[in-house]
């Protein structure tokens, strides 16, 4: 069923594993991921930045998509329909209209009062249709679409500022920017898990981890073991179907087919997929 990520994440956080969001970018992510989910017995969160809604053709066509899909598929799984860092309580509103299940409203560039202010406005609209809100704080390096932080800019989150803001607005998950990157990691991932700890200790929300793609099984086991109970995982996926498709073309020049390309890339999310809900620990949890 479509359902938000409140009851997802809550249980996810009590039993030590961190349910996935991935990214789907067309329909074929879409379809890799539900199966993945379905055949993994795992709960599964789609995650929906807003530039990849707009390259899809907006919300309410990926609600519809992802409603088709589970029917045709057969899904039992617990899946939410979730957008990913949303810009604006105007981006929000739009997606909870269309029938998302969950947003995240980013406002981790403003002061702290602007940030807890915008948040605190989501939720309530949220929160009277059952809609789970994540928010942010901190700033994560890299880029994701349009949203790009360089390495000036990047800051790891501070826990009293994260408790202030928890507290003011009952978001039902937080993202606390610890040195996590969107994009590729150059180097191993410098997670602020002292920070992470003090964070858990002060508030009693689940933690969400962006930039999930390339983290060490190592600091996602201890990540999850202080909290993190939502991992976001979208540029592994586009390496490996990427990659995927580059094989295919490379091995077959006379290949026109698109479905003899894309096929395998969507194998290969399918996959990957399946490989980061055993290292979640969400298989088997639904
Ligand atoms: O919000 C989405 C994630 O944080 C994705 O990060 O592309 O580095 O896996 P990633
Ligand atoms: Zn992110």
């Amino acid at each position: 069923p479509l359902v938000s990520m409140k009851e997802m994440l809550e249980k996810a956080k009590q039993e030590k594993y961190a349910v996935g969001q991935f990214n789907i970018n067309n329909l074929e992510y879409t379809q890799a991921i539900l199966l993945a989910a379905q055949e993994e017995k795992s709960p599964v969160i789609l995650g929906v930045s807003e530039g990849a809604a707009k390259y899809i053709g907006g919300f309410k066509l990926i609600v519809l998509m992802v409603q088709e899909l589970m029917n045709e598929y057969k899904i039992t799984v617990p899946v939410a329909i979730h957008l990913d860092h949303g810009s604006s309580f105007e981006k929000c509103v739009q997606a909870m209209y269309a029938g998302f299940t969950s947003v995240m409203i980013d406002g981790s560039h403003y002061p702290l009062a602007e940030n807890i202010a915008l948040t605190k406005r989501v939720v309530d609209v949220a929160h009277s249709l059952g809609i789970s809100v994540e928010a942010e704080l901190g700033r994560i390096a890299g880029q994701e679409d349009d949203l790009v932080v360089t390495e000036l800019e990047k800051a790891y989150a501070i826990p009293a500022e994260c408790e202030q803001l928890i507290r003011a607005t009952g978001v039902d998950c937080f993202a606390p920017a610890l040195g996590s990157v969107h994009g590729p990691y150059k180097g191993k991932p410098q997670l602020g898990f002292d920070r992470m700890q003090e964070i858990k200790d002060l508030t009693n929300v689940p933690l969400v981890l962006h930039g999930g793609s390339g983290i060490p099984l190592e600091d996602i086991q201890n990540a999850i073991s202080l909290g993190t109970a939502k991992i976001n995982v979208n540029t592994e996926n586009q390496i490996v179907s990427t990659k995927r498709v580059r094989e295919v073309l490379e091995q077959k020049p006379d290949v026109y087919d698109t479905r003899k390309f894309m096929g395998p890339a969507r194998d290969a999310i399918k996959e990957t997929v399946i490989g980061k809900m055993r290292e979640f620990g969400s298989s088997n949890k639904a």
